[in-house]
């Protein structure tokens, strides 16, 4: 039976079977709903942008557009987050960080994303997947296909239609986040780290370039936002 109905799996799997997102497209007839999300370093401006557009989905069409952010965005899953960002707890094995982030996401998933698209909602994610992708398989050094493997249990088929990716170096985003706050568990991370980051950024969007958009986000904010809305115009018009 599951070898029957699960699609072939092409060599490069997951980069060419699960990059792109089916789900959408199996609502016809109705309202579709669209899945969005914006990834980048920290202090790569994601908040501003994710505000930004939503502002300007709502002035064109979008009546309903939900935002919500990784790790986070459920009650349960912000209780994730405090476990993930706490910086006293400077031993967590690299398997069980990415273990606890795709259990933040598998309730976000189940309880609020995966209902806001069958309702024909917009939904913008601060982080998704592909931040587990480029933190945990990249720069941990757990493999990004591993990773994907891993998450697709908690993603139940749902992928971004499109994914805007802020690109900057390493050490500004890392310059605004001090400047922010006090650094959290994975802000104190090393400067390799934080470079490996940046730098998995630009190489899973290059992997992925029908989903991901690379935006330079050294750019002013009202420069970055004009690009990300002529994507997600592309986007809409193609559907
Ligand atoms: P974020 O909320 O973007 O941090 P901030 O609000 O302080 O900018 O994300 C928290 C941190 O978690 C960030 O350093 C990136 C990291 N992260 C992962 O390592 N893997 C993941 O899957 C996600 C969603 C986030």
């Amino acid at each position: 039976f599951l070898m029957i109905r699960r699609p072939p799996r092409s060599t490069l799997f997951p980069y060419t079977t699960l990059f792109r997102s089916s789900y959408a497209k199996e609502k016809v007839g109705q309202m579709k709903g669209i899945f969005l999300t914006m990834e980048g370093p920290d202090g790569s401006g994601k908040t501003t942008q994710i505000l930004k557009l939503k502002e300007h989905l709502m002035q064109h069409g979008y009546d309903k557009v939900v935002v919500t952010r990784e790790p986070g965005g459920t009650v349960i899953s912000e209780a994730v987050r405090g476990i993930l960002l706490n910086r006293e707890y400077a031993e967590m094995d690299d398997h069980t960080e990415a273990l606890l982030y795709a259990a933040a996401r598998a309730q976000l998933v189940a309880q609020v994303i995966k209902p806001a698209l069958d309702a024909g909602k917009a939904v913008i994610s601060d982080r998704f997947v592909d931040s587990s992708a480029v933190y945990q398989g990249m720069a941990r050094g757990l493999g990004v296909e591993k990773i994907y493997e891993l998450n697709g249990f908690a993603m139940q088929g749902i992928w971004p239609d499109l994914t805007i990716h802020l690109d900057l170096p390493a050490e500004v985003g890392l310059a605004r986040a001090k400047s922010r706050a006090e650094l959290d568990r994975m802000e104190a991370q090393s400067t390799a780290f934080h470079e490996k980051v940046a730098q998995g950024y630009r190489d899973l969007a290059a992997l992925a370039p029908e989903r991901i958009v690379t935006i330079d986000a050294t750019q002013d904010i009202e420069t970055i936002h004009a690009e990300v809305v002529k994507q997600v115009e592309k986007l809409l018009a193609a559907r």
